[in-house]
């Protein structure tokens, strides 16, 4: 059975416990409008906004990354083809428009990887824009180039910031049920994070444990916080680190159960917007009264089949608008949608 049909089938039985209350907490929803379609077959991964608004894009159906405008009814340009990968997974942005990215080889057919085969590279996308327009300064620099290997690792999946002060990233292995915390400036990476929470466990809706993680930290909170999405466990657990080295700093907080998440981002006030794979929505989460509304989408939409991933959007006139990547839930192709979460009362 193909995994994406086979994981939306479990989370429905999951989810059907608690469908009246999740009816009870429906917000007014925000509207879900195409900013590209991708060819049948495509399934979508991840994305971050560049600082100029544009879209940066993954799909594991090709070792590709792709450029979107952040309109309705845009177009993708190939920015990078990664040789010798099958899949782009996770990206973030550490300095001001240096993107790193996750590649490996795994299969979403079979929902396999290959351990030893995952890598991350930096995309410079300064340099990027001097390759497209054939101007290199006198520089010999590609824009895109490996930052580490990982040869003991089974799969890397979600990629977030843990100190942009240290150049420090955290990758989240679902299948080895832990997160990495790599240095981009020594390629050194160890496993820094790996709890009951972490690994896949019951209700094993998939085989994929830890997925999305983020640190939240703004300036009016003293602890920093990573949050993390477990997809086999169906749950979002929040834990106080060191920024010093990812480590934990406190015990783990289940913010959110009973939904098959993937990756989130946070808005403004700090609640967390999350794709939810498992039931084709996107979920507003407080994490302090751990209180959650469905934002768009719904168990049986195709407006939002499979959504993978959620940024907002870095211009004035999309700050209030969440993009989301959509990785089709084997029904539809990959997609690149957004919501106007400024409609919403
Ligand atoms: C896209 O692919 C799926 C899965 O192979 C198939 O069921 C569907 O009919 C295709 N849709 C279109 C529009 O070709
Ligand atoms: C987007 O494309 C669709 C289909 O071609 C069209 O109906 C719609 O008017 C377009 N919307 C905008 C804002 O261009
Ligand atoms: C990834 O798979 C491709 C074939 O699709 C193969 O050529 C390549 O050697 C593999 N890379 C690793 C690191 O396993
Ligand atoms: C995480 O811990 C589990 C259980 O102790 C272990 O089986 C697994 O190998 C560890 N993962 C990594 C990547 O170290
Ligand atoms: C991580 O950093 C904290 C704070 O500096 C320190 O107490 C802890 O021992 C460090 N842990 C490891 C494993 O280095
Ligand atoms: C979704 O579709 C299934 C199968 O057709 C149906 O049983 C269920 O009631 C639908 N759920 C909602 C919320 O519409």
């Amino acid at each position: 059975m193909h995994w994406t049909l086979f994981t939306v089938f479990l989370a429905s039985i999951v989810r059907s416990t608690l469908s009246m209350s999740v009816l009870e907490r429906r917000a007014s929803e925000a509207t879900v409008q195409t900013v590209y379609t991708f060819p049948n077959g495509t399934v979508m991964e991840n994305l971050a906004i560049r600082s100029n608004g544009q879209i940066l894009a993954s799909i594991i159906t090709a070792p590709q990354l792709y450029l979107l405008d952040p309109h309705v009814n845009s177009s993708a340009v190939l920015v990078h083809s990664f040789d010798g990968y099958e899949c782009v997974f996770g990206i973030a942005e550490l300095e001001e428009d240096q993107f790193y990215v996750l590649t490996g080889n795994a299969s979403a057919e079979t929902l396999t990887t290959v351990t030893g085969s995952w890598s991350t590279w930096k995309v410079d996308m300064t340099l990027y824009a001097d390759s497209v327009s054939g101007n290199v300064k006198g520089s010999s620099r590609t824009f895109v180039e490996k930052v580490a290997d990982f040869p003991d690792t089974q799969f890397l999946n979600g990629l977030g910031v843990l100190s942009k002060e240290n150049g420090l990233l955290y990758a989240a292995d679902p299948f080895g049920g832990a997160i990495n915390v790599l240095n981009v400036y020594t390629g050194l990476h160890y496993v820094a994070i790996n709890n009951s929470y972490t690994i896949p466990g019951e209700p094993f809706t998939t085989p994929l444990g830890v997925n999305g993680v983020h640190v939240w930290q703004p300036s009016w909170e003293d602890t920093p916080y990573v949050f993390y999405s477990n997809t086999a466990q169906s749950i979002l657990v929040r834990m106080p680190i060191h920024l010093s080295n990812g480590t934990a700093a406190g015990d783990p907080e289940i913010v959110l159960s009973g939904f098959e998440l993937d990756d989130f981002t946070f808005d403004y006030e700090g609640n967390v917007l999350q794709a939810v794979i498992g039931s084709n929505e996107v979920l507003r989460i407080n994490p302090h009264t751990k209180q959650y509304a469905v934002i768009a989408g719904s168990v049986n939409s195709t407006a939002l089949a499979g959504p993978s991933s959620v940024q907002l959007g870095r211009l004035a006139s999309d700050k209030d608008v969440a993009f989301v990547t959509l990785n089709g839930g084997g029904k539809v192709p990959g997609a690149v949608k957004m919501l106007d979460l400024g409609s919403l009362v």
